[in-house]
């Protein structure tokens, strides 16, 4: 194909902070190359990431990616193919949260949820896979929530759109895997970056969910990035279609 496949490359949507960056420098370590995306007013932030990662002598590209926009996406696939990029994991974490009751919610926020969790996953799959197929690993994660699997008061909208991505995941896996591709999913509970604490509003509800886990914590985004790394690896080469819970205990199905 005369892709450069030297080094394994991980591109990871909105990468400027919280999960992301975690699961950006987590790959970066375990000597992945990292193509890093986020929307276009979040460039400087992916700039300081990339700062980070060639500090630990590792190589990083950014990139802005509104992952609604089907042209950013065909326009990146173009330029990978033109500079023979590999993608040999493809993370699909960009998401948004914002708390509501379905009494109160508004159709514009109904719209917005589904085009970034749930649409976004799905037209990122369809831009990169594709471009995958051609070369590489063929890993795709993508990134659920355990709301997907429960469903949490304040969050219905939120919760359709990770148990839409959980479906995804399920199908994506079936119509690609006899190109070789896995695709898994990851449903953290509540993890304490900016969303997460948006989410939670006080300390005093830090420290009540903190109760409720069975590890008496919350997570922090490293203690997801693991499991990541794990889908990526070839020691879950015969794992495919498949979400996992990453709560520290809090709900067992
Ligand atoms: N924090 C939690 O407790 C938690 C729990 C379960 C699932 N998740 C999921 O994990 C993922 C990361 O969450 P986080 O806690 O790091 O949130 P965060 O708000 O800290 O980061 C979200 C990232 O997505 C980016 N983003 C938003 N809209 C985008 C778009 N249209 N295109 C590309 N990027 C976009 C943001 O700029 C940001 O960098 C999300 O999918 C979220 O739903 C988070």
């Amino acid at each position: 194909m005369g892709i450069n496949a030297d080094i394994k490359t991980v591109l990871i949507t909105g990468a400027s902070r919280g999960i992301g960056k975690a699961i950006a420098l987590a790959f970066a370590e375990a000597g992945y190359k990292v193509i890093a995306t986020d929307i276009e007013r979040e460039i400087n932030v992916l700039a300081s990431l990339k700062n980070e990662i060639e500090h630990i002598g590792k190589s990083c590209l950014t990139y802005s990616l509104d992952v609604t926009s089907k042209t950013e996406l065909d326009q990146l696939v173009a330029n990978l193919r033109r500079d023979r990029q590999a993608v040999d994991v493809l993370v699909n974490n960009a998401g948004i949260l914002q708390i509501s009751t379905l009494q109160d919610l508004q159709e514009s926020q109904w719209n917005a949820h589904f085009d970034v969790n749930a649409k976004g996953v799905w037209l990122t799959t369809q831009a990169f896979a594709p471009y995958m197929k051609e070369q590489g690993d063929k890993r795709i994660i993508n990134t659920a929530s355990l709301a997907g699997r429960c469903g949490v008061p304040g969050q219905g909208h939120y919760a359709a759109t990770k148990a839409a991505v959980i479906s995804l995941t399920r199908v994506a896996a079936q119509e690609l895997g006899p190109d070789g591709f896995t695709v898994n999913a990851i449903c953290p509970g509540i993890i304490l970056t900016e969303m997460g604490r948006n989410n939670l509003g006080s300390e005093e509800m830090i420290t009540y969910w903190e109760g409720r886990t069975a590890l008496r914590r919350l997570g922090q985004p490293e203690d997801v990035a693991g499991a990541v790394l794990f889908f990526a690896s070839p020691m879950a080469d015969f794992i495919t279609g498949q979400s996992i819970n990453i709560d520290g205990g809090i709900y067992f199905h």
